[in-house]
Formats: structure tokens, C-alpha cells, sequence
């Protein structure tokens, strides 16, 4: 439980010591922030270590990916942490889905069996527990910096969740009818973490995917529709690609390639 809330940055730390890892850089902890992912930038800029993490028990400005907002209320896990790929490389583009993959362990180690849909949301039973919004900042040499913001529905019921989101939401306390530490949460999603930003490093992109693929929503060969880009699309789902974009086949046989966007299955009508 978080019965010491003021000390969540202490314990996340202790927690992974627990699990074996000594956290290598700071775990800053706010109880109310306008966005981790805002704060932590901002500390990248002023050259905070790799592995910094910012913890918040709520968000007065948590933001989803398409410029949308994160209702961020206390009682769910608000989390970012900083990586600085080295050496840069197109490899770093599938550390978004890593990230994803690395809730949907995390989830699974506490008995949640969840889904990934791309490009990153973490589902159960068709509806939303977790998203990831990684953003990256690019110097001259390339790739310097990606913030990765990991949001978890843990304790916050659909229902005190704004209207427009409650139907398409759960949360693990609801999942699993019973309380969960989300510190532990976080402790488990860090430490995933670090184990695919490791195998990333030194097997490349295709493990990645691989483990990404086999925890992905059932789309393969069904038909979605996109909206990415300003542009609606439809096609067959078929693979990702060496960077994580998402590749469909048209109505044509040619195939296009989506790198960001919202997807959704369309069912054949009557079913
Ligand atoms: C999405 O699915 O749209 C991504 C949601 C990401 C939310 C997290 S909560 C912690 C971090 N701070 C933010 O402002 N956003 C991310």
C-alpha cells in the first residue's frame, strides 16, 4: 500500500534494491506534479544522469500521446524515466514498444494478463490499464535523450475517471478485485525495463519485436483502421517493422506503413 506516500521515491529505490538493482541515478518523487514526463525533460536539459526517474502520486498536466490529456488523479502510477541510447542508432526506435513490454511483464508478475496494441497501449480484456508516452530530443549527433512516461490505471475506478474515458478503462485493483502497491508496480516495470534496453543494446531491434509481437493483441491478418497522420486508413494488419511502425496491406496488395497513430480492429459487419 502506499502508507507513506511522502517516501515513495525511498521505497521504489528500496524495492528494486530488493529485486537486485541498485538504481544507478535519481529517483525525484513530487507528490503532485504538472507531468513527469514535462519535469524529467527538463531535467535532461540540465543534463540529469540516464536512468533519472520522476515519480508523482497525481498530475495536474498529464499528457497522453496525440496531444491528449492523462487524467492523472491520485491512486495510479505516474512514472518517467530518462535513457540516453549510446551509440545512436535506428535500433532505439522500438524502446517505446520496449517500454510497453515491459508494463505488460510487470503486469503479468502480479496477475494481470494484459495485451499490447499498438503502438503502445497496454490493454486487458479490450480496455486500457497503461500507456506509454516516450519523447524523444535529437542533437547533431542524432538521438541524445528519450524521455519514457509510463502511465498504470492501478487503484483509480473507471467510473471516477472522466466520462469520455471510464467505458474504454480498467484498473488492476478492479482486475484483480483486491489493492496494489504501485511502487511495486513501478519497481517491476524499471526493472523489465532495464533488461530490454540491455538486450535491445546488444542483440538489436529484432528481440524486441519479437516478445512484442507475441504479447500483441490477436490483429495480425484482421482488418484495422488507422488514423495517423491526418489521414484515415484502412488494411490488414501485418507485421512491424525493423522500427516498430506498424505495416499494413492495402486493399491494392501494396503495403503502407504507419509510424504513429491510433488503430483499431474493424469487425465485419454482424459480427
Ligand atoms: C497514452 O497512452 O496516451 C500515453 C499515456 C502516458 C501517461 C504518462 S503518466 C506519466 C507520464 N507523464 C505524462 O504527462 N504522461 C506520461
Amino acid at each position: 500500500m502506499n502508507a507513506d506516500p511522502g517516501n515513495a521515491g525511498l521505497r521504489l529505490r528500496a524495492l528494486l534494491a530488493a529485486r537486485g538493482l541498485e538504481w544507478p541515478a535519481e529517483i525525484e518523487h513530487a507528490a503532485l506534479s504538472p507531468s513527469t514526463n514535462d519535469r524529467l525533460k527538463q531535467r535532461a536539459r540540465a543534463r540529469a544522469a540516464e536512468w533519472t526517474v520522476v515519480l508523482a502520486d497525481a498530475q495536474t498536466a498529464g499528457r497522453g500521446r496525440q496531444g491528449r490529456r492523462w487524467s492523472s488523479p491520485p491512486g495510479n502510477l505516474y512514472l518517467s524515466v530518462l535513457l540516453r541510447p549510446a551509440p545512436p542508432g535506428a535500433r532505439w526506435s522500438v524502446l517505446p514498444l520496449a517500454a510497453g513490454l515491459a508494463v505488460a511483464e510487470a503486469l503479468a508478475a502480479e496477475g494481470v494478463e494484459s495485451s499490447l496494441k499498438w503502438p503502445n497501449d497496454v490493454m486487458v480484456g479490450g480496455r486500457k490499464v497503461g500507456g506509454i508516452l516516450a519523447e524523444a530530443t535529437s542533437g547533431a549527433d542524432g538521438l541524445e535523450s528519450v524521455v519514457l512516461g509510463v502511465g498504470v490505471n492501478v487503484a483509480v475506478r473507471p467510473p471516477d475517471l472522466p466520462p469520455e474515458v471510464a467505458p474504454t478503462v480498467t484498473c488492476l485493483a478492479e482486475e484483480l478485485g483486491r489493492a496494489v502497491d504501485r511502487v511495486e508496480i513501478a519497481s517491476a516495470v524499471l526493472t523489465r525495463l532495464t533488461v530490454w534496453y540491455h538486450a535491445l543494446a546488444r542483440e538489436g531491434p529484432q528481440v524486441v519485436q519479437a516478445a512484442w509481437r507475441a504479447r500483441a493483441v490477436p490483429w495480425w491478418g484482421r482488418a484495422v483502421e488507422a488514423q495517423s497522420g491526418g489521414r484515415r486508413v484502412r488494411g490488414i494488419a501485418r507485421d512491424l517493422d525493423e522500427g516498430g511502425a506498424l505495416i499494413l496491406e492495402l486493399e491494392d496488395g501494396s503495403r503502407t506503413v504507419l509510424h504513429s497513430g491510433e488503430v483499431r480492429e474493424v469487425r465485419p459487419a454482424g459480427d
